[in-house]
């Protein structure tokens, strides 16, 4: 057995590793990673003769030579390959191993396979430390081949496949690369408020946070257990605190001892006390409290309207016009009706925000970010990116090559339309009709980034009336100074725009769009003190994953998705 490093190993022990070194047991676990056998540059040729402990969940399994041995396929998850383990029947129960799920603890020595076989090392096992058994009769991921759909409906043991886990670590490692690129760039991470009480789209697609209908069912409940009191009940309780008045007025008329008068008061507490709970149940309502005939937010939770938030923008601009570069990487929720591959319910949102810099400066810190993401994954994950390659999307690495390394393409909305006008013309057909003034549809979008430029392609300059309040006004007065990326495969990657700075201008901007001004005071204060320009942008998490790993689906590259309809786990 290897011996346990007490030593924090370095952040990629691969790259750090000596060939010649011996393996190491993983910092907090009492096995090796298969990735720190099977994932080094000799495919782990140079361990044999080592003793390890190796845990993982059999991928294939079958039985050979009569019965004397099985071969399992071991994956723990730590890289897309998988381990070769031969277990002679003397060992263990080899019917108890060989299920596909089924989990194993083994310890063995590295030996290298015979000649002309593809694995460059396997593990004979000595001694099988654990099996977490599988009835392959039952188990709902069996080895054939899943569609991704059938998986949706089984949350949680999708992660088991390799697809799901490849994604599992893609993703991952574009967060580890967006801290990366924030943190070398000295952005400040910001965590901005999941509950919150302003619409930052003004889009009127928030989910409501609300205890007031989980209130009014206990309330409901309770009167059904409880009745509240009758008039009557009411009226005898009345009944009795005037009796025990009267009784205490005749006491005191009699001179009676300070003991008995005090001892009739206190009887007569009691029943005002009584009356008054009694009183105070029978105004007890069932349902939603109402005033005026509407909904009465004053009794619920925060006293106010709250919500789920769909953009950490407006609450991160209160950081960035303090402390200048900022970002938030966090859930964002949208309660729209779409049932596209590219729309989610709950989705993740990297929102940076920059002060004293403009558009351009915005666009550059996108078209940075997203090279950056491509290169760390062609660095930190081809063997992920070589399995989507090979099992989904045949360009997708040539695809972050392409981006990683070429300007993206810069046009203002005006010019696109022109674009998309001039198509129509050659004979392109759009379902949604073109003109200036429109939102730009997914078809629009992908036309201009998969066909007309065939790159990555940033937008600026969209129509004023359809986008936000708070995007600049250029001094057209027609447009403002907004930007969104486009990609191949995913359309509109991120939405971005410099942020109206001057006061009058975003106040007169709000009230035009219909919007109530009070809960932006806080917002408006910004430019009423110490203004400046600034900008920022937001990137669709998961639209990204979609981009790198050329999946169809949104709903298949975050590990528990929510849209209309469904929310498992
Ligand atoms: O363009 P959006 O709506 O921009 C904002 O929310 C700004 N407040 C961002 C900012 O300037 N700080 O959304 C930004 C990105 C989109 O470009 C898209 O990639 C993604 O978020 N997105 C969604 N992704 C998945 N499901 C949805 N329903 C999405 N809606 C937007
Ligand atoms: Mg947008």
């Amino acid at each position: 057995m290897a011996e346990i490093d007490q030593a924090t190993p370095p952040v990629d022990q691969l790259t750090a590793m000596n060939l010649n070194d011996a393996i190491q047991n993983h910092a907090f676990s009492d096995r090796v990673l298969i990735r720190s056998i099977v994932g080094r540059s000799d495919g782990g040729a140079g361990l044999a003769g080592q003793r390890v402990r190796a845990g993982g969940w059999v991928k294939t399994g079958r039985e050979q030579g009569k019965g004397t041995f099985a071969f399992l396929e071991l994956n723990d998850g730590s890289c897309p390959a998988n381990l070769q383990v031969i277990v002679d029947a003397g060992v263990a129960v080899l019917s108890k191993l060989v299920a596909t799920g089924t989990c194993v603890v083994v310890d063995g020595i590295l030996k290298s396979p015979p000649e002309g076989t593809r694995q460059r090392i396997e593990l004979r096992v000595e001694k099988v430390v654990h099996i977490g058994e599988v009835d392959p009769a039952k188990y709902p991921i069996p080895k054939t081949k899943l569609t991704l759909e059938f998986l949706r409906d089984h949350l949680h043991l999708r992660s088991r496949t390799n697809t799901i886990a490849a994604i599992a670590r893609i993703r991952n490692a574009l967060a580890f690369a967006t801290h990366s690129f924030f943190q070398e760039h000295h952005f400040l991470y910001v965590h901005t408020p999941i509950i919150t009480t302003s619409d930052c789209e003004g889009a009127g697609e928030m989910f409501q946070v609300t205890t007031l209908i989980s209130e009014a069912e206990k309330l409901e409940k309770e009167l059904i257990k409880n009745p509240p009191p009758s008039e009557a009940d009411i009226e005898a309780a009345r009944q009795l605190v005037s009796e025990r008045g009267e009784a205490v007025k005749q006491l005191k008329a009699a001179k009676a001892s300070k003991e008995d008068i005090g001892a009739s008061v206190a009887e007569l507490n009691k029943a005002k006390e009584s009356l008054l709970k009694l009183e105070e149940r029978s105004k007890l309502k069932p349902g939603i409290p109402l005033k005026d005939g509407k909904i009465d937010y004053n009794q619920d939770f925060f006293a106010r309207q709250a919500f789920l938030t769909v953009s950490g923008q407006l609450q991160v601009e209160t950081y960035a016009c303090a402390v200048s570069n900022v970002y938030t990487f966090g859930p964002t929720f949208r309660a729209e009706h779409s049932h596209t591959s590219r729309h989610l319910a709950e989705f993740w949102m990297v929102e940076p925000e920059i002060a004293f810099a403009d558009l351009q400066d915005d666009m550059n810190c996108a078209e940075a970010y997203v090279k950056y993401m491509c290169k760390y994954l062609l660095e930190q994950c081809l063997d992920d990116m070589e399995f989507m390659a090979k099992n989904y999307d045949k360009g997708c690495i040539e695809r972050l090559r392409m981006v990683a390394s070429t300007p993206f393409v810069r046009i203002s909305y005006t010019k696109a339309v022109e674009l998309l006008e001039e198509a129509v013309r050659d004979g392109k057909k759009f379902e949604n009709e073109v003109e200036w003034g429109i939102d730009l549809a997914s078809e629009h979008e992908r036309y201009l980034t998969e066909v007309k430029f065939q790159k990555p392609v940033i937008v600026y300059n969209y129509p004023k009336g359809i986008k936000a309040f708070y995007m600049r006004l250029n001094d057209d007065l027609k447009t403002v100074a907004a930007m969104d990326v486009l990609v191949p495969k995913v359309g509109e990657l991120i939405g971005g725009s410099q942020r109206e700075e001057r006061y009058e201008v975003i106040r007169e901007r709000i009230m035009e769009m219909g919007l109530p001004l009070e809960p932006y005071e806080w917002y408006l204060d910004l430019r009423r003190y110490g203004t400046v320009k600034h900008c920022g942008f937001g990137l669709g998490f998961e639209r990204m994953i979609l981009f790198a790993t050329g999946i169809d689906n949104i709903r298949d590259v975050i590990p528990f998705p929510r849209y209309p309809g469904r929310a498992d786990l």
